[in-house]
C-alpha cells in the first residue's frame, strides 16, 4: 500500500495524473494525465501502433465515441453488461457486490460467476458491512447495473444513444465498409486506439478502474478453417502461462513454457490468441514492463465475456517492491512479494458473435464472400410460387406467404412432398397447393458462399499500460548518500529523452551554450527539457522523477579549458556522468537513445523476450564503464 501511495503522490507531484475536476470537489472514476503522463501515454500509444497496426500490416481507424442504442441492442452489451451492484442504506455508498465476497471469502477468487441470488445468500452468510461506514449489509438488495453511460442523440427527446463501452463496437458496425476496403479478402485486422466509457460502480486504484480510459485494440478477422497465424514468429517465446486448470487444481501453478509448445500441447486452444499472446509478450517487454512481474491468465468459465469463447488476460503485479518470484501456489520454497496483479490486457476468441449479431439486426451484410478453388455444382431447393393464385387467396399477405414459401424451400425440402405446405406468417398458419408453389430442386453452379468472418480480440488497456510501467520502473537508491527516487523507464516511451541544465543561470556564456546544446537536440528531433532553476542536485531529481534517460549539465569548467567547450552527460539510472566535447552531444545521444531504440526494433523481428533482456544489459556496456562514478 506505502508503495501505491509513494507512486500517486510523485503522480500527482509531477504531473502524471490526478483526480480530475478537483477545483469542483472532484469526479469520482475520471482522471486527467498532465504533462508528463499524457507525453508518457501518447509514446506508449504511438509503441503499440508501431506494433499492432504497422508491423502487423493492419489499418487504424477513428469512430465516433457516441453510438445509438441499436448498436448494443445487436451487441449484447444492453441486456448482458452488467456489474453487481449493493448500495448501502446508511450512508449510500455502492460497492460492487461480487469484490466484497472475494475479498472476504478466501476460497472465492470469481464470485461474478455465482450469479446475484448466491451473491446476495453470501453476504448475509458472511454479515458483510459497508466498507466505508460498517453498516451491515445482509438485507441489501444485490442488482445487476449496466455500466453504460446512457446519452440522448439529437435535442429534444433525440434518439437514444451510449458512450462506447469498448472502442471495438465502431468496428464491428463498419464491417460491411471495411471489408470492401480490405478487398473482401480474410484474414484482415483493424485497429483503433481511443476513449471507452464504463460507469463502473466502485472506481479505485487511481487509473486502475476508471470510468472514462484509452483502449488500443485490434480486430482480426479470420476465416476459421482456412487462416492460421504466422505462429513460427512468436513459437520460442517464452512465457508464464496460468491457465483455468491450474487456477482451478488445489496445488495449481504457473506454467512455464513457449508459444509453439502451449498450441502443441493445447493449453492455449486457439493459435491465433496463443499468436498474440507471444506479440504481445515482446512488445510488453519492449516498453519495459518487468517480465517477473507478468503473466497470462486464462478467464474461467463464469468469468468471460457474453461473447467470448475463450479468453486469456495479460496481467502485471503492481505494488511489489522488488523482484516477485513466480510461484502461483505461494509455495515457501518460492515466496512471492506482496502486490496485486491488475489485468492489462485481454486476448477473447470472439468467434462469429459479433458480426452475426450486427448482421441480424441491421439491413447490412457482415459476410465475405469466399470464393472456391472450383466452382462448384450443387442441388438446390427452389420455389416459384403463382402469383396469381397466392393473390387472391392471401390479398395484402402473398407476398409474405411467398417470401415464407423460399424460406422454407431452403430450409426443409421435405416440406413439400405432399399436396400442400404449411406457412406461418405473422404469427399465422397459411396452406397452399403445393403446385401453386412450384417446387423443384435445380442445379446450380457456385463460385463460392458467403461466410461470417470469426474475429480473434487483442484488447489493451492505455492508462493500466502506463500504470504498470510506472509501477515497474518505480526505484529508490542512494547517490551521495541522499536517497533518490528515480523511474527506470525505457528511453522509447520516457515523456522526454533529455534535459539540459545550465549549471548557474547568471553567465550569459553558459546560458547561450546551453541554448545551442537544448536547440540543437531539438532539432535532431529528441523531446528536449531546458531547466536553470534551483540547484544541479534538485535539477537532476526532478528529471529522475519524471524518468528522462539523460541530462547534459554545461559547466564553467566546460567553458574554461584549453581545448574544445565541453559539457557533462549523465545516464539516469547509474547516475553515471562523462565529459564530452560539446559538438559531440547531439551524436553520442542519437546514438545512445537510437542503439536503445534500434537493438528493440530488431529483436521485435525474432521477438524472443527472455534473450532481448540480455541484449539491453548489453547495449549498456559500451557506454558505462568509461562513466564516472555517480555524482549527484
Ligand atoms: N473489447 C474487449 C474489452 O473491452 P475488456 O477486458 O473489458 O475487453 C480491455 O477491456 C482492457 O481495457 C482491459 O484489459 C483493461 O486493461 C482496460 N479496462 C477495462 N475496464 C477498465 C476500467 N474501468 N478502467 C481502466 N481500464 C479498463
Amino acid at each position: 500500500m506505502a508503495r501505491q501511495q509513494d507512486l500517486t503522490e510523485l503522480a500527482k507531484r509531477r504531473g502524471f495524473f490526478f483526480g480530475s475536476n478537483e477545483a469542483y470537489g472532484g469526479t469520482a472514476g475520471f482522471y486527467t494525465f498532465g504533462p508528463e503522463g499524457a507525453a508518457l501515454k501518447r509514446n506508449v500509444e504511438a509503441a503499440w501502433r508501431e506494433e499492432f497496426t504497422h508491423r502487423l500490416g493492419n489499418e487504424e481507424i477513428e469512430a465516433p465515441t457516441v453510438m445509438p442504442e441499436p448498436v448494443f441492442e445487436a451487441s449484447g452489451h444492453l441486456d448482458g453488461f452488467d456489474d453487481m451492484l449493493i448500495e448501502c442504506a446508511e450512508c449510500g455508498e455502492s460497492h460492487r457486490a461480487d469484490h466484497l465476497i472475494e475479498d472476504a471469502v478466501a476460497d472465492i477468487e470469481d464470485a461474478e460467476a455465482l450469479g446475484v441470488d448466491t451473491v446476495e445468500e453470501l453476504i448475509g452468510d458472511h454479515d458483510l458491512t459497508c466498507p466505508t461506514c460498517g453498516t451491515a449489509l445482509a438485507d441489501e438488495p444485490v442488482e445487476d447495473f449496466n455500466l453504460m453511460f446512457e446519452t440522448s442523440i439529437g435535442p429534444g427527446s433525440g434518439q437514444p444513444g451510449y458512450l462506447r463501452p469498448e472502442t471495438a463496437q465502431g468496428i464491428f458496425v463498419e464491417f460491411p465498409r471495411l471489408k470492401e476496403y480490405a478487398r473482401g479478402q480474410l484474414p484482415f485486422g483493424v485497429t483503433q486506439i481511443g476513449p471507452a466509457y464504463r460507469n463502473e460502480i466502485s472506481p479505485r486504484r487511481g487509473i486502475v478502474r476508471v470510468r472514462e480510459f484509452t483502449q488500443a485494440e485490434l480486430e482480426q478477422f479470420i476465416d476459421p478453417e482456412e487462416d492460421e497465424p504466422p505462429l513460427d514468429d512468436v513459437e520460442d517465446v517464452e512465457v508464464t502461462l496460468y491457465p483455468a486448470t491450474e487456477q482451478n487444481a488445489d496445488d495449481g501453478d504457473y506454467i512455464e513454457t513457449t508459444i509453439g509448445d502451449a498450441v502443441e500441447k493445447e493449453i492455449i486452444e486457439s493459435p491465433w490468441v496463443a499468436y498474440f499472446l507471444g506479440v504481445a509478450q515482446g512488445w510488453y517487454e519492449a516498453v519495459g514492463v518487468d517480465m517477473d512481474r507478468f503473466r497470462f491468465r486464462q478467464h474461467l468459465s463464469g468469468e468471460r465475456a457474453h461473447y467470448a469463447a475463450d479468453c486469456w488476460d495479460a496481467e502485471s503485479e503492481v505494488g511489489a517492491a522488488g523482484t516477485a518470484a513466480r510461484s502461483a501456489s505461494g509455495d515457501e520454497e518460492e515466496p512471492r512479494a506482496e502486490g496485486n496483479w491488475i489485468e492489462i490486457a485481454g486476448f477473447a476468441y470472439r468467434g462469429d458473435y459479433d458480426l452475426q449479431k450486427h448482421g441480424e439486426h441491421s439491413e447490412d451484410r457482415f459476410t465475405v464472400f469466399k470464393r472456391y478453388d472450383e466452382d462448384r455444382t450443387v442441388e438446390r431447393a427452389t420455389v416459384d410460387p403463382d402469383m396469381s393464385a397466392l393473390g387472391p387467396a392471401f390479398g395484402d399477405a402473398a407476398g409474405d406467404v411467398a417470401d415464407a414459401l423460399e424460406t422454407l424451400a431452403e430450409e426443409d425440402p421435405d416440406a413439400f412432398d405432399s399436396d400442400e405446405v404449411t406457412v406461418e406468417v405473422g404469427g399465422e398458419k397459411h396452406t397452399v397447393d403445393t403446385d401453386v408453389a412450384n417446387f423443384a430442386i435445380e442445379e446450380q453452379t457456385e463460385a463460392g458462399e458467403h461466410i461470417t468472418p470469426h474475429v480473434v480480440e487483442p484488447s489493451f488497456g492505455v492508462g493500466r499500460t502506463v500504470y504498470t510501467l510506472l509501477d515497474h520502473g518505480y526505484s529508490e537508491d542512494t547517490v551521495d548518500t541522499e536517497t533518490r527516487t528515480y523511474l527506470s523507464l525505457d528511453p522509447e516511451i520516457a515523456p522526454t529523452d533529455v534535459a539540459v541544465f545550465p549549471l548557474v543561470s547568471n553567465e550569459d556564456e553558459l546560458l547561450a551554450v546551453a541554448d545551442g546544446v537544448a536547440d540543437a537536440l531539438r532539432d535532431a528531433g529528441l523531446a528536449v527539457t531546458y531547466d536553470e532553476s534551483g540547484s544541479i542536485g534538485r535539477r537532476y531529481r526532478r528529471q529522475d522523477e519524471v524518468g528522462t534517460p539523460f541530462c547534459v549539465t554545461v559547466d564553467q569548467d566546460g567553458l574554461e579549458g584549453d581545448d574544445e567547450t565541453s559539457v557533462t552527460l549523465r545516464e539516469r539510472d547509474s547516475a553515471a556522468q562523462i565529459r564530452l566535447p560539446v559538438d559531440e552531444v547531439v551524436g553520442e545521444l542519437d546514438a545512445l537513445l537510437a542503439g536503445e531504440r534500434g537493438v528493440r526494433r530488431h529483436s521485435r523481428d525474432v521477438p524472443h523476450c527472455r534473450h532481448r533482456r540480455d541484449d539491453r544489459m548489453n547495449r549498456r556496456q559500451p557506454w558505462q564503464p568509461g562513466w564516472a562514478t555517480p555524482r549527484s
